[in-house]
């Protein structure tokens, strides 16, 4: 790899969510299939980083890794803890850390939901009711009238595509169903509450005249399918089309293509400012007589090395990622996610700048990408895989909560600080 400069326009960051760092609350849906026994190593988001005690020390670490930006999402079941029912102590907490990130230069991006819903919302049906996409809308209004005022820029859902296939298809993310009719119907309702809180976002903060621009998208989990054989091509496609381009379109157009689409049901036109990729992997796709397993099977790539869940690392696949919905739609991408579990922290400096230095690749044949956040801050609670997915830059000891730079950590800092990739940078981290 040679040295490259990625632009003093470029912003750097770092992303965490609010149930897999607080820790603390149990009104939410991962709580409670934690209790289930549905976590790999059985722990639960009541423990995760204890961030909600520590948001001081914490911010202290972004401010150590010189970002200019940090994602992070709010707990709707802390902000909602009945429905119509809102918590001031909550929302108070939440203005306190973003004007603490404000008053050091760090620009908050607020996701709005990340994965876990309050145990009242699921009760009366959660995502598979499309008259319940309006609890969600209030919310979403309530927080931006009290912190809209601080907050210009917004993630309204996080990978809606994982939510819903997860979920309902595949089953391993609550509410555990094996529906592939429910996972459509999920998907669609979240694509219709992007739209509309893309609008109530924007209408909301020029109706209270709160200052900067507003800035509304989504962040997606975006793979790469590839097939090799005729037939693994074709699974690939159809696979790339129910995970990606069903919500890419919805969010981005508000078209609802096939199987989503519904009669009367028409809302063409732009419903975001940015396309956010959240990066991790590939997979090569084949073939299986199966339905059980919907007719596919996911291969890793032998010659590629693994992170510690044994994803494939192809920095490739960023490029290729953003170069096909550059063209199009051509609007800015951000690069809300990406990111290595690597506990002994090994492949995370190599990851970080293979993956740059595809994004700079992109960049230099006209691909807009503005910004890039890295998952994650620290190690946190990684879903059903509970604490061992560790993905932080910090390593964080869940039972007596230090937080211990890795060496990706000084790395990463030094990117952020620099804009650029140097000669210096990858002989010291072995970036080669
Ligand atoms: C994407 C999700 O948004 C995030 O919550 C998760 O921890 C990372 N992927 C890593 O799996």
């Amino acid at each position: 790899m040679k040295a490259f400069k990625l632009g003093n326009d470029f912003i750097f960051g770092t992303a965490t969510s609010s149930t897999q760092i607080e820790g603390g609350d149990k009104n939410n849906t991962w709580y409670e299939w934690s209790k289930e026994g549905k976590i790999r190593d059985l722990s639960s988001p009541f423990t995760a980083c204890d961030h909600w005690n520590r948001v001081e020390k914490d911010i202290g670490l972004l401010i150590e890794l010189h970002v200019q930006s940090h994602r992070m999402s709010l707990e709707w079941s802390r902000i909602e803890p009945e429905p119509g029912q809102f918590s001031k102590d909550a929302i108070d907490h939440y203005r306190k850390e973003i004007k603490l990130l404000l008053k050091n230069n760090i620009e908050p991006l607020i996701t709005l939901h990340h994965f876990s819903d309050p145990l009242w919302f699921k009760d009366m049906g959660g995502w598979m009711e499309a008259e319940n996409i309006e609890f969600f809308t209030e919310y979403v209004e309530y927080v931006v009238k009290n912190i809209g005022d601080l907050v210009c820029q917004w993630v309204t859902i996080n990978e809606p595509n994982v939510y819903s296939t997860l979920g309902y298809a595949i089953g391993i993310f609550p509410p555990g169903q094996r529906n592939i009719f429910k996972c459509f119907k999920v998907m669609r309702n979240l694509i219709k509450a992007h739209i509309k809180v893309y609008d109530l976002i924007h209408e909301t903060r020029e109706r209270e005249g709160y200052q900067g621009k507003t800035i509304v998208g989504y962040a997606l989990h975006i793979r790469i399918f590839d097939g090799l054989s005729f037939l693994g091509k074709k699974t690939a496609q159809c696979l790339d089309y129910i995970f990606h381009t069903l919500s890419i379109v919805g969010m981005t157009t508000g078209h609802l293509k096939f199987p989503l689409s519904e009669k009367g049901y028409i809302n063409k036109r732009r419903t975001t400012d940015f396309i956010g990729v959240n990066f991790y992997t590939r997979n090569i796709v084949e073939f299986i007589l199966c339905p059980s397993f919907y007719f596919y099977h996911l291969l890793n790539d032998k010659d590629l090395s693994k992170n510690d869940q044994g994803w494939d690392i192809y920095p490739e696949g960023i490029y290729r990622v953003c170069k096909k919905y550059y063209k199009k739609y051509e609007l800015p991408i951000y690069i809300t996610e990406n990111g290595i579990s690597d506990r002994y922290d090994n492949r995370r400096p190599k990851y970080i700048g293979n993956h740059l230095f595809q994004i700079k690749r992109a960049i230099d044949e006209g691909v807009d990408i503005q910004r890039y956040y890295h998952w994650s801050l620290m190690d946190n609670f990684e879903w059903i895989d509970g604490e061992t997915g560790r993905f932080g830059l910090y390593h964080c000891n869940f039972q007596t909560q230090k937080r211990t730079p890795r060496k990706s950590a000084m790395l990463y800092a030094e990117i952020c600080y620099y804009k650029e990739v140097t000669q210096k940078m990858i002989e010291e981290f072995s970036l080669e």
